[in-house]
């Protein structure tokens, strides 16, 4: 189950990677949402049971078009181009026996999706923002210099000027990566455990991606939150209660070091409704997570932070802090901003520096 999640994670990241290099290139993406995974099957050459061995069938996750978005063709097209190809190769066989995970099949057929109709409006609001990052880097240099941090410094902190920054990115912007890739509405909004941003109250924060989504995360959550605006007018974020979660956000994160350590950790709280009316969506949450963390890893760099996904967390302990009680909004992924310790152990190469 936790093997399936994160490949959702990282499907999420992989999204906003290329949404990010297309962008570099003058080019838009979109998440294909209406295409049912069969036919994504039979475009990838995927529904060859024969070729791939029942042990190990490939199942495709999303078709990104990059490229003019008015251009965007249907998928019948695509098929259709596809009729007459002939595929070549077999797979290989990944290991010699075959270990079988139930809840992953269980968990795969339940997310299955069949064709849908292509959701027609991205739910951007108008934000007024005008920030600049605190360092100024090429696109290519944030991009070939992320890293994960491995441990925190536990003493590094950072600008308001900087947060600020960080959480406009995870604004929903048209035409503007990673956003531009996702047409459905805004399912996911961070909630912030701040340990060291200057001029900041330590505690509790939430930043509402949605104003729609503001009543219903109040109602979810313990009644007396103060829900107070704070920051600049264009950010929605509320302070929610001061207080020093170091420890608290170290045993949510599996007692990971780090998230004490950090800056500031969040959790993605996700609005689980959706996942319960439409099971493929449970998906699509997690890719929103995912991306959200795409835009953290490089915000993160740009403003001379560094960034640690976290899949590893308990997120009963999670809700157990935010009073949530129900599944109306479910904490999908975690993450960690801070200064990064440098492990000497660690030598880094410049990209592709081994040509074939
Ligand atoms: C979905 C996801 C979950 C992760 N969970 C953790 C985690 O719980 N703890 C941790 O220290 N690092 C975590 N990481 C960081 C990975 O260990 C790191 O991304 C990986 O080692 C590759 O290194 P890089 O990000 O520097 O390229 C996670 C990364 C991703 C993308």
């Amino acid at each position: 189950m936790r093997a399936w999640r994160y490949c959702q994670h990282d499907c999420g990241h992989a999204i906003a990677a290329v949404s990010y290099a297309a962008a570099a290139l003058g080019w838009q993406t979109r998440l294909v949402e209406a295409t049912a995974d069969d036919a994504l099957a039979e475009v990838l050459g995927l529904d060859r049971r024969e070729d791939f061995g029942a042990a190990e069938p490939e199942v495709p996750d999303a078709l990104l078009w990059i490229g003019n978005p008015e251009a965007l063709p249907a998928p019948e097209r695509l098929r259709a181009a596809l009729n007459k190809v002939h595929w070549y190769g077999y797979a290989n066989q990944l290991s010699a026996g075959h270990e079988s995970w139930p809840d992953i099949d269980s968990i795969h057929h339940a997310t299955r999706k069949s064709r849908t109709r292509e959701p027609s409006s991205l739910n951007a609001e108008p934000h007024l923002w005008s920030a600049t990052p605190a360092l100024d880097l090429s696109f290519a240099r944030i991009a070939r210099q992320r890293r994960s941090a491995m441990s925190f410094d536990g003493t590094t902190r950072i600008t308001t000027a900087a947060f600020f920054t960080m959480l406009a990115c995870l604004l929903v912007r048209s035409d503007t990566p990673p956003w531009n890739t996702l047409m459905s509405p805004v399912a996911v909004h961070p909630a912030l455990l701040v340990h060291r941003v200057d001029d900041l109250e330590p505690g509790l924060y939430v930043l509402v991606r949605h104003s729609g989504a503001l009543p219903s995360l109040k109602q979810a959550m313990r009644p007396k939150w103060l829900w107070q605006k704070t920051g600049p007018d264009y950010l929605p974020l509320y302070f929610l209660l001061p207080y020093d979660l170091r420890a608290v956000a170290k045993l949510i994160c599996c007692h990971q070091d780090i998230a004490a350590d950090s800056c500031f950790a969040l959790g993605m709280l996700a609005n689980f409704e959706i996942a319960l009316k439409q099971p493929w969506r449970y998906r699509h949450l997690f890719w929103e997570c995912g991306i959200l963390g795409q835009a953290l890893y490089l915000e993160a760099e740009a403003s001379g932070a560094r960034a640690t996904g976290i899949g590893c967390f308990f997120d009963d302990e999670m809700h157990a802090m935010l009073g949530i009680k129900d599944h109306a909004w479910q904490s999908l992924y975690h993450f960690t901003v801070g200064g990064a310790m440098v492990d000497q152990r660690l030598s880094t190469f410049a990209p592709y520096e081994v040509q074939p």
